[in-house]
């Protein structure tokens, strides 16, 4: 894992947005795994600004959300069809047949889920994605003691994702109960993983996630078994790292680094 601290949310968001920019000019035919919350915002605002002012492109991309909830329409401002057209897709240009979020509303959940771990893999995989960290750990809907090996799957969601997630909705009680995500195995199998975090409600969860054990009572901990995972955080929350001047340590030494 490399872990990368900037100063704040804004200079995290450019950072994360830089790597995902240099996979789509080495790769233009990316697979993008794209992820939902408050913590991927800014990334997908540097990401539009990028489009608008550098012309990165997204006409040959492929994108793969990680998780919908259980029940609402696509039209519903709280599903996160509605929050990937509003805050990301609307504004650059994927080929609208290129986009593939989870179905909250299919009639058959087992199928749909074979249906859709088969479409990554006829994609050929995804190249980079990327993730928020619940402060319960969980990466997606993968909530605690989801297993390690898990697949794209129908997930009971569990009460403090629940109260953290009632703030986009009315009362706790219109937060779906059900969502359908990516699996943790299915997560490990990209080939490089962005995870962002920021604010000290994500510090313990962060702390765990890098320095703990690996765990499924924090699915983030997986995360320590893939090759290519860069940790990008703001100061808060890196706020409880004990290995914070190593990681620095090693940024600062890596232009230096021999080169393969
Ligand atoms: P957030 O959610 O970005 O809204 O904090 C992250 C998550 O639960 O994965």
């Amino acid at each position: 894992m490399e872990v990368i601290i900037k100063p704040d949310y804004q200079q995290m968001s450019a950072a994360a947005a830089r790597q995902i920019a240099d996979v789509l000019n080495r790769k233009p035919n990316a697979v993008l795994g794209m992820a939902t919350g408050s913590t991927p915002l800014g990334l997908y605002r540097e990401l539009v600004r990028l489009h608008r002012e550098e012309s990165l492109d997204f006409s040959q991309v492929t994108t793969f959300n990680l998780d919908e909830y259980v029940g609402l329409p696509v039209t519903h401002e709280q599903s996160y069809h509605y929050f990937m057209h509003e805050n990301f897709f609307k504004h650059v240009n994927i080929p609208r047949q290129n986009i593939y979020i989870p179905s909250g509303t299919t009639s058959n959940f087992p199928s749909f889920c074979q249906w859709y771990e088969q479409r990554i893999q006829d994609c050929g995989g995804i190249d980079v994605q990327i993730l928020g960290i619940g402060s319960d750990g969980h990466i997606a809907f993968n909530e605690p003691t989801s297993s390690l090996s898990s697949r794209t799957r129908l997930k009971t969601l569990a009460k403090p994702t629940i109260e953290d997630n009632a703030r986009f909705f009315d009362n706790k009680e219109q937060v779906p109960i059900y969502a359908i995500t990516m699996g943790v195995g299915t997560i490990l199998e990209a080939d490089e993983i962005v995870l962002l975090a920021n604010g000290k409600n994500k510090a313990k969860a962060i702390a765990a996630a890098i320095e703990g054990p690996v765990t499924s009572m924090i699915t983030a901990s997986a995360l320590q078994l893939h090759p290519d995972t860069r940790v990008y955080l703001d100061e808060d929350a890196a706020g409880q790292l004990q290995m914070r001047e190593y990681y620095d340590w090693v940024l600062k030494m890596k232009p230096g680094a021999p080169k393969a």
